[in-house]
């Protein structure tokens, strides 16, 4: 099955970024992380990362006519867009949403996402594992 990992803004800098809330894991570990499971998954997985939500949109756009699921961590856009939301209700095949913190237990305004009620699944809380996971998940969900 085919995958894409997308992630939205500031997640590139990870690793140098509030190193006390997501860790010191950088965005190339997350990468490896990705690559690592999906390997022993037997997932055809593109990984991808961008600060500019027209590319996001792009990507998902390009997920939706492949047939491609996706795990999407999509930052600071989860509280803020419903152009993303839109975007990932034209998706066919499972989407997940990943966030590195349990963005519940954060400020008020990260406990609202745009983009669950389109998800099949989210995953908050694991870090970088929260990856993994997803990606376990859905080679799993494959068929069903
Ligand atoms: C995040 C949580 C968001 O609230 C935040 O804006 C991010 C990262 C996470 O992975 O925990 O950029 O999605």
């Amino acid at each position: 099955m085919q995958v894409r990992v997308l992630n939205g803004p500031n997640l590139g800098r990870l690793g140098v970024r509030e190193p006390d809330k997501y860790g010191t894991a950088t965005y190339a570990q997350l990468v490896a992380t990705c690559h690592a499971a999906a390997g022993e998954l037997g997932v055809d997985v593109a990984v991808r990362q961008t600060d500019a939500e027209h590319e996001m949109l792009g990507w998902i756009h390009a997920a939706a006519d492949d047939g491609a699921a996706v795990v999407l961590n999509p930052a600071a856009w989860t509280h803020t867009s419903v152009a993303l939301r839109d975007a990932c209700a034209m998706l066919t095949a499972p989407l997940v949403e990943v966030h590195l913190t349990n963005v519940h237990a954060r400020e008020p305004f990260r406990q609202h996402s745009y983009i669950s009620p389109v998800a099949a699944a989210v995953i908050a809380g694991c870090g970088i594992d929260g990856y993994a996971l997803a990606l376990r998940w859905l080679a799993g969900h494959a068929g069903r």
